[in-house]
């Protein structure tokens, strides 16, 4: 642990992430980081990649076979999506992300004590990723689910970065439609991140009588996510009437389908989605917030969100959504890195100007051909 840490990251600070990360990353086999953390043989994202041409030219390695603890009991070949005893992950993937969805699925498995419980239902806006998936691992439980992007094409409203605009940032509204009725609750994440902790803790958090759990952050200053616009009118403002509103990052939740389903909360997003777009022409005065899928998940849930422990989202490690400067992990213990912001650990790697805990993401990465090992 300590060997490869130093041998990876020289000019950062080992000493703190020794002591922070150290608990939660015994199981990471110091060979394979060693040898990931050799970046000399991968192969570069062609510049400005999109839709098929960049399929194409994808490739990844299979990741290892993993297999179920003993005390896991057994899953049988025959289950379906609806056995209960299955851990629940929503991803979407897309062509830009794919190399970090992969990354997150394998850090997924990598640090499940019983791997072959987890079922995973990816988003997708085009089904040929598939493929891609399977041949990185053969053995996943997983099912594809289509997002037609037509179907927020008009409620998506102009935000401070070009990718939070993707219509498949959207889907996580949609989940508790798209997913099968039996499914009663999920694990949605973000692409920009991987998971260092056995996933199924995260999954048994109880979330009370709440639909949705996530990492709290109170002392954010919650009125920067909306504009003046909103804040000025009272019919808008109104809504958090009666509630202590703290932001939470939407690429982490945990979500009760069954109640979201129960009390519509898509359509309520939807509705905030409207507003936002509506703006002056519908009598509201213009727009509403800035950033793209999260404010209106804010507008409904913030106040009324299950505290999860912020291990289960060191977020932020991307920088700030306009210059992508490298950041530091917040005090604590750390189960999951997620690298919001603009800054992805593939793309700095790749340029050689990675950030220092950009090293704590190489180890799960399978992008490149057999060959580059
Ligand atoms: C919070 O942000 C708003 C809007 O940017 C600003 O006007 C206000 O002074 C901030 N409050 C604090 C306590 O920093």
């Amino acid at each position: 642990m300590m060997l490869w840490i130093m041998r990876i990251s020289g000019f950062f600070s080992a000493a703190t992430v020794m002591v922070v990360l150290s608990p939660s990353l015994q199981s990471f086999p110091p060979a394979e980081a060693i040898r990931s953390s050799n970046l000399d043989g991968y192969l570069r994202f062609p510049a400005g990649t999109h839709a098929s041409g960049a399929r194409d030219s994808f490739s990844f390695r299979q990741a290892p076979p993993f297999r179920n603890a003993e005390e896991c009991g057994g899953l049988g070949d025959d289950s379906t999506v609806c056995d209960p005893s299955l851990v629940h992950i929503a991803i979407t993937l897309d062509v830009d992300y794919l190399r970090g969805s992969i990354a997150a699925v394998h850090s997924i498995l990598q640090h499940a004590l019983c791997p072959e419980n987890v079922f995973f239902h990816f988003l997708v806006s085009d089904t040929s990723l598939e493929t891609l998936v399977r041949s990185a691992f053969p053995r996943l439980r997983f099912k594809v689910y289509y997002f037609d992007p037509e179907r927020v094409r008009g409620l998506i409203s102009s935000s401070v970065r070009q990718a939070l605009e993707q219509p498949l940032n959207y889907a996580r509204n949609y989940l508790a439609d798209m997913l099968e009725p039996c499914v009663r609750r999920v694990i949605y994440l973000d692409s920009d991140l991987v998971v260092v902790d056995d996933v199924a803790k995260l999954w048994r958090t109880s979330l009370g009588s709440r639909t949705v759990g996530a990492p709290e952050y109170c002392h954010a200053n919650f009125t920067k996510y909306f504009t003046e616009r909103f804040w000025s009118d009272p019919r808008l403002a109104g809504t958090f009437a009666g509630r202590r509103p703290c932001y939470f990052n939407t690429g982490v939740m945990v979500i009760d389908l069954v109640r979201w389903r129960r009390f519509g909360y898509t359509r309520r997003i939807v509705r905030w989605m409207e507003v936002q777009k509506g703006g002056a022409s519908a009598g509201w005065g213009g727009r509403i917030y800035e950033l793209g899928s999260l404010p209106p998940f804010l507008l409904v849930f913030a106040g009324h969100v299950a505290p999860i422990e912020h291990r289960w989202n060191q977020h932020g490690l991307g920088g700030d959504n306009v210059k992508g400067s490298c950041r530091d992990l917040h005090p604590g213990p750390v189960s999951l890195l997620h690298w919001s912001g603009s800054g992805k650990p593939w793309v700095r790697l790749d340029s050689n100007r990675p950030c220092p805990l950009d090293a704590l993401w190489a180890p799960y990465d399978l992008y490149g051909p057999a060959s580059s090992l």
